[in-house]
């Protein structure tokens, strides 16, 4: 009957905030790497907890993939919420069209009545070039509004399927592997005690942005993604959870 597993859903939610020390878990029902509802239902929560926090003239960061996809798909926000700006939390990371950070964070915008940044670079530069993109006023201008984000909304990807997705060259993925990486989450890597692995200089968040960020918001789900999420919560600067039953359940019962 629903009262049990609402019931079940809540437990769940404890479980995962006391684990991983957590303001806030919502777990949805069902598994999403099966269920395109499901995915729908992680996007929907999502937006439930940006309109709960978004406030007038914040700086909302967003990742791409087709998590963050169903919430930029249903994202409404209070009367209130006025003057926010969506941005790519990152550079392009090779996702395709309607998958990216810039295309979402325009969706977000167009939605709610807010304004948008996009940044149209690439993510990984070779020292020289790096330097001299961010010599760039204009880069450098939407660069400083990304890095004073108020709150993060990003996805977590297995390290592989990310790996692969963004077309990296063997060579760096076998490196990467070597050096225990698991998970994937605002485009850096990370082994499975949250440690980042295979640093990288990048336009966008940078590692510090996010530590110092107030409000960081994690959605994934999948029982696929369940040692990738852990992975994430291990690196300790999230502070909301939402994911689903299929992944919490493989968490609780991997720790
Ligand atoms: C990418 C983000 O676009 O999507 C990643 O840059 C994230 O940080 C990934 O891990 C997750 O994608 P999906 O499609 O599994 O939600």
């Amino acid at each position: 009957p629903l009262y049990k597993s609402l019931f079940g859903l809540s437990s769940l939610e404890k479980e995962l905030q006391n684990a991983f020390g957590l303001s806030r878990v919502i777990v949805v029902a069902g598994d999403s790497d099966h269920s395109l509802q499901t995915k729908r239902e992680l996007g929907r929560a999502a937006c439930q907890v940006l309109r709960e926090t978004v406030r007038q003239g914040d700086v909302v960061a967003v990742t791409g993939g087709t998590t963050i996809a169903q919430v930029a798909n249903q994202l409404v926000l209070s009367a209130s919420a006025k003057d926010v700006w969506f941005v790519p939390a990152r550079g392009g990371l090779g996702e395709s069209l309607d998958y990216q950070a810039n295309t979402l964070a325009s969706t977000m915008a167009k939605r709610t009545g807010g304004h948008y940044r996009l940044l149209h670079v690439p993510d990984f530069l070779g020292e020289e070039a790096y330097s001299s993109i961010m010599g760039e006023p204009n880069i450098r201008e939407i660069v400083d509004v990304i890095r004073s984000s108020r709150i993060v909304v990003h996805g977590i990807g297995d390290a592989k399927v990310m790996a692969r997705r963004r077309r990296l060259k063997e060579t760096d993925v076998a490196a990467m592997t070597e050096e225990g990486a698991l998970a994937e989450a605002f485009g850096y890597y990370f082994d499975q005690n949250g440690a980042v692995v295979h640093k990288m200089q990048t336009v966008g968040l940078r590692l510090e942005d996010i530590v110092n960020t107030e409000v960081v918001i994690g959605v994934a789900g999948g029982k696929s993604k369940a040692d990738a999420i852990a992975s994430i919560m291990r690196f300790g600067h999230n502070d909301v959870l939402i994911t689903d039953e299929a992944a919490a359940t493989a968490i609780v019962e991997m720790s």
